[in-house]
């Protein structure tokens, strides 16, 4: 996942190949869906559930990647959907695989959000790279009617200090937050948190087998994408681990409904 957020950015294809072995490998027969997270099929599906996402339901899916969870929800669920990811290469995989689902894929940063309204909002396993969560959460409850939902997964914990952040790859894309400071900053947006669910052992088992199966395929890994490139994903996915393994990091996977208007108009 981190590293994934902005060392993909530009050449996708090469990395989705590259890290294919490694990425079926760690999950259980089934789970691996083209997820670039620590997020397994399941945990995919059942939020998406307890977003209430079903059939014609309008989905807006923020940093959705090459489309993995997405075309998963998708074809599950049989939802309409709409993925946003800022990678032009992943958006070119994710509409390559998406033949068969009714959907459709724009290259876009966020914020701003696409125009219109949906009924679920998505972003899962990007919420650290945003570090005005605000500013985001104002985004989000504009393009949602009331009784829209925001079903997201978060890194929580304190700010990292300088020592983590010159040791942690790709840096500039992590920014945890206090859960108490997400929970006020989601209320103050007009949202109700109405599923919050710890996931932290889930993900830390993902990542540590991530890391033991990145390290078997060293090699060939080493040799697509460069020594640098898999130091980065070892040392990325170690540190991943052992924050969640220590608790220096929490994860949760949350819906958030809106249940007040959105508090003050978007610039
Ligand atoms: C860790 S991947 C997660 C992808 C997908 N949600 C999943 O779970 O498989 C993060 C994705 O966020 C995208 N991304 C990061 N910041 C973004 C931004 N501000 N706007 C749009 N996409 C962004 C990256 O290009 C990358 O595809």
């Amino acid at each position: 996942m981190t590293g994934v957020v902005a060392l993909n950015r530009d050449a996708r294809e090469a990395y989705d190949r590259a890290l294919h072995k490694a990425r079926v490998s760690a999950y259980l027969p089934g789970e691996f869906v083209g997820q670039e997270s620590f997020m397994r099929a399941t945990d995919i599906l059942r939020l998406a559930g307890r977003a209430r996402i079903g059939p014609g339901t309008s989905v807006l899916d923020l940093c959705c990647g090459v489309g993995g969870p997405g075309l998963l929800i998708a074809r599950h669920y049989g939802c309409r959907y709409h993925g946003v990811d800022a990678s032009a290469s992943a958006v070119r995989i994710a509409q390559a695989r998406a033949r068969d689902v009714q959907c459709r894929f724009d290259v876009a940063e966020v914020p701003p959000l696409p125009g219109g309204r949906y009924d679920v909002v998505l972003l899962l396993e990007t919420m650290l790279a945003f570090p005005d969560k605000r500013d985001l959460l104002r985004h989000v409850a504009a393009a949602l009617p009331l009784g829209g939902r925001f079903a997201f997964t978060v890194e929580e914990g304190s700010p990292l200090t300088d020592r983590e952040r010159a040791s942690m790859p790709e840096s500039g894309t992590v920014w945890l937050t206090p859960l108490a400071e997400l929970q006020c900053l989601l209320k103050a947006a007009g949202f109700s948190v109405t599923l919050q669910v710890e996931c932290t052992h889930l993900h830390q088992a993902i990542a540590q087998r991530l890391y033991d199966e990145l390290r078997a395929d060293a090699g060939d890994i080493s040799r697509t994408l460069g020594a640098g490139t898999l130091d980065s994903l070892l040392t990325s996915h170690r540190m991943w681990s052992d924050w969640l393994r220590t608790g220096r990091v929490r994860k949760f996977a949350v819906v958030a409904e809106l249940t007040e208007p959105a508090a003050s108009s978007l610039p």
